[in-house]
């Protein structure tokens, strides 16, 4: 049997996942178990419990998704998991039980960037992309432009100096008291509130920057809401929510064709979190339609953290046979 079964184990943050992917193509099963609900209560995540969640659950997860997809270790090629960026002791449950299983079945064990693996959920959908191809990079903890020229072969154009967009849109969704996660509470206020109500500003940086800075235009927001307090005045949440994505997703928008235009790539692919957003999908389709530049993005469920991705990062650096020492090692700091 020639059929090339990877494993792929996600626990950088607070979802423990798994997924068993056949040939690069064809999900055979995939589990997420998240701890949103435990989070919640907080209003973020906390490392600690975070941990000691993935311990509780790592087991049963890879179980099931061996069992949904009627595998055994045995049938598998290799084992994929996230060792960074991340949590550390949430990333360590993950590389010490993907280790664990790899040694005791005899399996190559295989070390993927959280990052790359958000990129590559657009090759599940679309084994047909071509190179070169432009991601953009948004999540909680990322804001990223990384030109590919090849499987393994990138450049990082250009990436935040302070928060990451998701983030940004977190702390702003605290601020208003929509809860966590932000993004997705900051998207559902926006649709009854007007995008033009409030004017935030939007960082562009020195001309031609590729960089992105969020923290300044986040300032902003909590700058307006903090001088109608003193006011005594109570501005609308979802104004505030709609202008704010609006701003977001103009500075994601306009960096991202400068990019395009700058590398000549006639794909433009979208990962991470932020790219379950619905305006960030429209504005892209909306600008890219005319430019005959092809634009993919991966169903919400695999832009949030997820396995399956993982497992598709971990096809690519199979068939080249990049597989990790046993000494691998959890790297909260990681970058691409
Ligand atoms: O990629 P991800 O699941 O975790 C990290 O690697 O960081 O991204 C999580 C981020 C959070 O900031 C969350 O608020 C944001 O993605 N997010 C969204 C949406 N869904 C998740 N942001 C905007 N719109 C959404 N629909
Ligand atoms: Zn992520």
């Amino acid at each position: 049997n020639s059929d090339v079964l990877i494993l792929g184990v996600e626990s950088s943050c607070d979802e423990t996942s798994a997924a068993v992917l056949r040939n690069g193509q064809e999900l055979l099963s995939h589990i997420i178990s998240s701890q949103i609900s435990t989070h919640q209560k907080y209003g973020g995540v906390v490392p600690e419990i975070a941990s000691r969640e993935h311990l509780l659950h790592f087991r049963g997860v890879v179980r099931q998704t061996l069992t949904e997809a009627g595998v055994n270790f045995s049938d598998l090629s290799g084992i994929a998991v996230t060792y960074g960026p991340g949590l550390v002791g949430s990333l360590l449950v993950g590389v010490a039980g993907a280790k664990a299983m790899a040694y005791a079945a005899g399996l190559p064990l295989i070390g993927i960037n959280h990052l790359e693996g958000h990129i590559y959920a657009n090759f599940l959908n679309t084994p047909d992309l071509t190179f070169p191809l432009l991601a953009l990079l948004v999540s909680g903890g990322h804001t990223h432009l990384v030109y590919f020229e090849g499987h393994g072969h990138f450049q990082v154009l250009g990436h935040t100096r302070d928060d990451a967009a998701g983030e940004a849109l977190d702390k702003i969704a605290r601020a208003l008291g929509l809860g966590y996660p932000g993004g997705p509470q900051i998207q559902k206020a926006s649709l009854s509130g007007n995008p033009h109500a409030f004017e935030f500003p939007r960082a562009m940086l020195e001309p031609g920057s590729l960089d992105f800075s969020f923290s300044g235009m986040k300032s902003a927001v909590l700058n307006t809401l903090n001088s109608a307090r003193m006011k005594g005045v109570e501005l609308s949440v979802p104004d505030l929510a709609a202008s704010f994505q609006q701003a977001v997703v103009d500075v994601l928008v306009r960096k991202a064709l400068l990019a395009l235009e700058r590398t000549g790539a006639k794909t433009l692919v979208l990962a991470g979190g932020v790219a379950a957003n619905a305006l960030l999908r429209e504005r892209l389709t909306a600008e890219l339609l005319t430019k005959e530049i092809r634009f993919v993005y991966p169903p919400p469920i695999l832009c949030t953290d997820n396995g399956a991705m993982i497992a598709t990062a971990g096809y690519y650096h199979y068939l080249v046979r990049d597989f990790a020492p046993w000494n691998l090692n959890a790297i909260p700091g990681l970058n691409l």
